[in-house]
């Protein structure tokens, strides 16, 4: 990777030369792409370091495998409520269950990732670190879990785990690591050095009298030498809401001046600048709270966060944010700096790319939909896609970075029949797959299920859709308006209608993707799916979670859900 500083040789061959055993293998598994990156920083880190590193996506390694390894990492993220990611079931599903060897000499660490607002945090890590330990294995280092802001306990962790391996490379491999900024791509540009892309418009998809505003938003990306392929995602890092700032400024009387240290750097920003660009204020989790309660010493608070209220506590901790917490349990008596050292850093915003870098390498296109809604007496809004729909205009520039999503990619030939269900702002990816497709001549045939509220309003991209079904760049398109009629309909009775047609691409080799919504859209998709399956295969209900299974293995089954 460039950019990455390198070892002297030989010092790496002076202090490779005693460890356990040279061969490390690294398992990541992750939705999103942030395990791999981590994965294939840290595995080149071991390599400069003299090891013999494989590298591998838990969704193709071979169970068999297992026996042969003296050292392994597991990198991995945890899904929704405390599920391992798709590309991770399969390994995940062997590890439990009783198939799983017993491990002899056999050295592992895992580094897992999660958010701590959930309830299951890092729930999946624990999962196969409680189990390899159980099967014989011996920590080369203790479980890491780490919340949004990863890149620092990562770092930690790797050095944690090259000292777990016996090399006494501690000081040269953690000056080296942190000076590495993690997921390079070939611009230079990454998460910890993003591009500050200026915005070229943004234009409202939806049209007067919708529910939703739905933003089509255009970056420049010119010059930059930034790439990406269709499935990838765009990061942005958001500022909080001016307003919100203020309201917490006044709630807590520090002043807004004020100079509080961020990080362990030690670099300094004003107490208001801090708010809006570092810190994260609209999330209550648990561990917050219980940080909160020791300082606050509030009996309400302390009796919500009391075992057995944990309901209580989920309910109490949705649709609130920071300033209700202060204003229902403060006040607190401290100082600005303690009180900053309370919160998590404010997430990146993922946004799937909804064009195609081959079609149009001088932009990024993002189909973003602003978030707001009522709760507990205020009106609450999506950090970034409400800064984007209301505070940001042509010619202001976004700080972003590339994702690369390796589990979500058309197929490497181009002549495969893909199927894509994307209501809503699901949708962006398959934008970008289709100008794709168009700009390469592919001859794969496509199929689209798309679905919003209201035909006239919210018909994402209509005309486009309409374009490429006249030049067969789209073979076939369903739609799904779900509050234009008395019954709703969704996407899932769009392809139930369509069964034996839609089971005839699957056996021809279709991959079928799916982008949106998780609860409620992803989950109905997939159970439709399987009933199309029973249906049109003539199978049983494990049958046909088997074919599933199967598809998943073959990637031709791929998910970018939220
Ligand atoms: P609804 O809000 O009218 O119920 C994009 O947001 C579209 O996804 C909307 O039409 C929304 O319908 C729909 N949607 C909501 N829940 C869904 C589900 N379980 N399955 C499929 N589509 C769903």
């Amino acid at each position: 990777t460039a950019g990455e500083p390198s070892l002297t040789t030989e010092i790496a061959e002076k202090k490779a030369a005693n460890p356990i055993t040279k061969d490390i293998t690294i398992l990541f598994g992750s939705q999103t792409g942030n395990t791999q990156n981590l994965a294939k920083n840290h595995g080149n880190r071991l390599k400069e370091l003299g090891f013999n590193v494989t590298v591998q996506s838990m969704s193709d390694f071979k169970p068999n495998n297992l026996k042969k390894i003296q050292n392994l990492l597991i990198i991995v993220s945890t899904h929704g409520e405390g599920d391992p990611p798709d590309t991770a079931i399969a390994f995940h599903e062997f590890l439990l269950g009783k198939r799983a060897p017993k491990l002899e000499d056999f050295h592992y660490s895992v580094l897992a990732l999660g958010d701590s607002s959930y309830e299951f945090f890092c729930e999946t890590g624990k999962q196969f670190d409680e189990r390899l330990e159980e099967l014989g294995g011996t920590r080369l280092y203790p479980r890491v879990d780490c919340d949004l802001d990863f890149d620092e306990p990562a770092s930690e962790w790797f050095e944690g785990v090259v000292s777990g391996l016996n090399l006494q490379l501690e000081s040269t491999v953690s000056n080296a690591i942190s000076s590495t900024p993690l997921s390079i791509q070939d611009s230079g540009y990454s998460r910890s050095n993003p591009y500050y892309a200026e915005v070229l418009d943004i234009i409202k998809l939806n049209g007067r009298g919708s529910n939703k505003e739905t933003l089509h938003v255009e970056l420049s990306i010119e010059d930059a030498g930034i790439t990406f392929e269709p499935g990838d995602s765009l990061g942005i890092f958001p500022n909080n809401d001016p307003e919100l700032v203020e309201l917490l400024i006044k709630e807590l009387g520090f002043s807004p001046t004020e100079s509080v240290t961020i990080n362990k750097q030690g670099e300094v920003l004003a107490f208001r600048e801090a708010l809006l660009t570092y810190y994260e204020i609209t999330v209550l989790t648990k561990p917050l709270l219980q940080k909160f309660s020791e300082i606050a010493s509030n009996p309400s608070l302390d009796e919500l966060l009391a075992k057995g209220n944990e309901d209580k506590l989920k309910a109490y901790m949705n649709g609130r944010d920071l300033l209700d917490l202060i204003q229902d349990f403060g006040p607190l008596k401290i100082e600005a700096q303690t009180f900053v050292s309370l919160l998590r850093k404010l997430p990146t915003r993922l946004y799937s790319i909804a064009s195609s870098y081959q079609a149009n390498p001088d932009e990024v296109h993002l189909t973003i939909g602003a978030v707001r809604y009522h709760a507990n007496g205020r009106d609450r809004n999506g950090v970034c896609s409400v800064q984007i729909a209301e505070r940001i205009q042509p010619g202001d520039k976004l700080p972003i970075y590339v994702q690369n999503n390796e589990n979500f990619k058309l197929p490497a030939n181009p002549d495969t029949p893909i199927i894509m269900v994307g209501p809503g702002t699901g949708v962006a990816p398959f934008r970008s797959f289709l100008q794709e497709r168009e700009e390469i001549g592919a001859k794969g045939k496509s199929w689209l299920f798309f679905g919003d509220q209201h035909f006239v309003t919210d018909f994402l991209y209509q005309t486009e859709w309409q374009n490429w079904l006249k030049d067969g760049v789209l073979t076939k398109m369903n739609i799904a308006f779900s509050r234009d009629t008395a019954e709703k309909v969704y996407v899932q009775h769009r392809m139930l209608e369509h069964s034996k047609e839609l089971f005839d691409w699957l056996e021809e080799g279709a991959v079928l993707y799916i982008c949106g919504d998780e609860k409620h859209m992803a989950h109905d998709v997939h159970q439709t799916l399987l009933t199309i399956i029973q249906k049109e295969g003539q199978m049983s209900l494990e049958q046909a979670e088997e074919y599933v299974a199967a598809m998943n293995q073959n990637k031709r089954y791929q998910r970018d859900v939220y």
